[in-house]
């Protein structure tokens, strides 16, 4: 752990993460905005809002689904089939004209899924639904009852992700973020409440970690370790996650991977005054990001450079940011040189189609 108050310039330094040198530490965190095709296929309008955003560190693009039945919401993207790539593969030449990179992350909805949406009925470890509503292209409709995955489920998802993985460096990703976070298949996996499996993948720490485990080494071994990044998000009860046990999932599936070099680890609404954060960071010896837990209302007047600064001087090594770069697509000019920053217009526009509150947030330049 490094000294309590990092320097407010080592956010701006150069860093390594895996084979990338990053020009400065702020990274854009994966934030899905449902502008795809119904089939899934990146359009146009977001390689225009990526390359907007191309000055980020690096950014993590979205949400993708390696098959159909890991589909969530309406309109999210995929990456399964040859469409899926050449639609990213637009998106991310558009970003690499402007001197950005990007990972993809690879999430599987597990029980957050709902067959309006997928045509499928979802799959999770255990039969049990998610305790909430669930969005579909007709509004919030009641949660379905997952089907218990079978060992044959299990196999064949681990090869999607690794097939995922290797149709994100074919659309020109420089690596990919395994979605092991926010309640998402993964860590239904992980969770004591979401998985009451007997097998192999249930009952004590150990086989709960197993899928998790199981997915990341193979999607490491189809594209190098070095261009994998896993996300995590201990305490998080979103989806109606109730962990059980976090102190014990994150040591023991840390110490799974810690040797495996992986690009990093991504800890979703990272505290510094957490001790499984201050265990992980002791745990893991590659790359960190963190994502900080900022106000929910209101993006800070720095952008979140503060609470970035506080989490390096925690250990982090790299800082994701969500909303601030949603709504700032100029958001590294404006935090280095204090400039004020874009509050997010209309929470709803997040999650609907088109270019308000998508590609129209202006920039310093605009703003004159
Ligand atoms: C509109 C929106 C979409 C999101 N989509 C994803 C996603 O696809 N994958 C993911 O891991 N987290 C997702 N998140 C969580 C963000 O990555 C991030 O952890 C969260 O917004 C907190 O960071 P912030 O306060 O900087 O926005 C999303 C958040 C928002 C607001």
């Amino acid at each position: 752990m490094t000294n309590a108050s990092a320097s407010p310039q080592k956010l701006f330094e150069a860093v390594t993460l895996g084979p990338l040198t990053l020009p400065h530490r702020l990274v854009m965190a994966p934030l899905t905005r449902n502008r795809a095709t119904p089939e899934g296929v990146p359009t146009p309008l977001m390689a225009t809002y990526y390359a907007q955003r191309a000055t980020a560190a690096l950014i993590i693009a979205e949400a993708s689904t390696p098959n159909a039945v890991g589909q969530t919401y309406p309109n999210i993207t995929a990456i399964h089939s040859p469409a899926h790539i050449a639609g990213w593969r637009r998106v991310t030449e558009a970003v690499r004209a402007e001197g950005g990179r990007m990972f993809l992350q690879i999430q599987h909805g597990g029980r957050a899924g709902h067959p309006d949406t997928s045509g499928l009925t979802p799959v999770a470890p255990s039969p049990i639904a998610l305790p909430e509503t669930i969005h579909t292209s007709a509004g919030r409709v009641p949660s379905v009852v997952p089907r218990e995955m079978t060992a044959e489920d299990i196999t064949s998802t681990v090869a999607d992700f690794a097939a995922a993985a290797r149709n994100a460096i074919e659309a020109g990703f420089e690596g990919v973020e395994v979605h092991s976070a926010n309640g998402h298949l993964l860590h239904q996996f992980l969770g004591r409440g979401t998985n009451r499996r007997t097998d192999a993948y249930g009952g004590s720490v150990e086989h709960r970690i197993r899928f998790v485990v199981e997915v990341t080494e193979a999607v490491a071994a189809a594209i190098g370790p070095e261009r994998v990044g896993l996300r995590i998000s201990p305490w998080s009860t979103v989806n109606g996650m109730e962990e059980g046990d976090t102190e014990e999932i994150y040591p023991a599936l840390l110490g799974a991977l810690a040797g495996s070099g992986l690009a990093y680890l991504h800890v979703g609404y990272a505290d510094p005054e957490d001790p499984v954060l201050q265990r992980i960071r002791k745990d893991w010896p590659g790359t960190l990001m963190a994502n900080p837990v900022l106000p929910k209302d209101r993006i800070p007047d720095d952008g979140g450079l503060a609470h970035g600064e506080r989490l390096l001087a925690a250990g982090a090594d790299v800082i994701a940011l969500g909303r601030p770069f949603l709504a700032n697509p100029d958001l590294i000019r404006r935090m280095r040189t204090g400039a004020p920053v874009n509050q997010v217009r209309d929470a709803y526009m997040m999650y609907v189609g088109g270019e308000t509150g998508y590609t129209d947030y202006p920039t310093l330049d605009a703003v004159g």
